[in-house]
């Protein structure tokens, strides 16, 4: 969800109006995903590397989770939404954990889109933090193992990654699952990426050729519905 601090700058207001405003719209995104049926959105809220950022952006944007958890859980809970924090939660304060920790308890029995809300996270950080937990435990290290081990291993990869604010990486999001994600990269800025503009990356994913290894041949040939094994 990138580009809120621009989106303020543009309008001579404070960076944290536009994380206000990145709150609004991503409580749209997430009703415009659970209208087209998709199953699960995970959105990039704070990284790790977001700590070396100014002081009160960072406590703004701490309060800024804390009164939206407050606001939003109830809705989300009536709408079926089924909440999931993924991060460190050590580095967090107690008001923000026990937040998480409610919001995640409240709409625990939901089964209507799974929100995963990637806080104090990095894609380094959960690849690590699944190798060390499997060492501990006198695992061995596979690519399987460590998929079980990994924070989202709740969830199945993304078929979509789609970043906004017009620059084109990564930035240390999903690096483990997104290994066959479909990327698009998006003009818009985060507060302004609305119904539409989720509707043309959706569009621009359905015209996108998946592979996952094989050959073009390979793919006509296989019969419909089997063509992403
Ligand atoms: C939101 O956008 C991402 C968060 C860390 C909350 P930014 O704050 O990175 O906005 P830009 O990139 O400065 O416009
Ligand atoms: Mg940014």
């Amino acid at each position: 969800m990138d580009g809120n601090g621009r989106w303020a700058t543009r309008r001579h207001l404070p960076r944290v109006a536009g994380h206000k405003r990145g709150v609004d719209a991503l409580r749209a995104c997430v009703r415009d995903c659970a209208m087209r049926g998709v199953g699960v959105l995970t959105v990039f809220a704070f990284s790790s590397e977001n700590w070396n950022r100014p002081g009160d952006e960072v406590s703004g944007l701490m309060e800024l989770l804390a009164g939206a958890l407050a606001r939003e859980v109830p809705q989300l809970k009536a709408d079926g939404v089924r909440l999931h924090f993924i991060g460190d939660r050590n580095g967090l304060s107690e008001k923000v954990r026990s937040g998480l920790e409610q919001g995640e308890a409240a709409t625990a029995h939901n089964r209507g889109l799974i929100l995963n809300v990637c806080f104090n996270y990095g894609g380094r950080w959960d690849i690590a933090q699944a190798a060390a937990r499997l060492a501990s435990q006198g695992h061995a290290i596979t690519p399987q193992t460590l998929d079980r081990a990994m924070a989202l291993a709740h969830v199945p990869d993304p078929d979509l990654v789609i970043r906004t604010g017009g620059e084109q990486r990564l930035s240390n999001f999903l690096l483990w699952q997104s290994a066959y994600s479909e990327l698009v990269f998006s003009q818009a800025l985060w507060p302004d990426f609305d119904a539409a503009a989720l509707d043309s990356a959706i569009a621009e994913f359905a015209g996108r050729e998946r592979r996952f290894g094989k050959t073009p041949d390979q793919l006509a040939a296989a019969p419909a519905g089997q063509k992403a094994a």
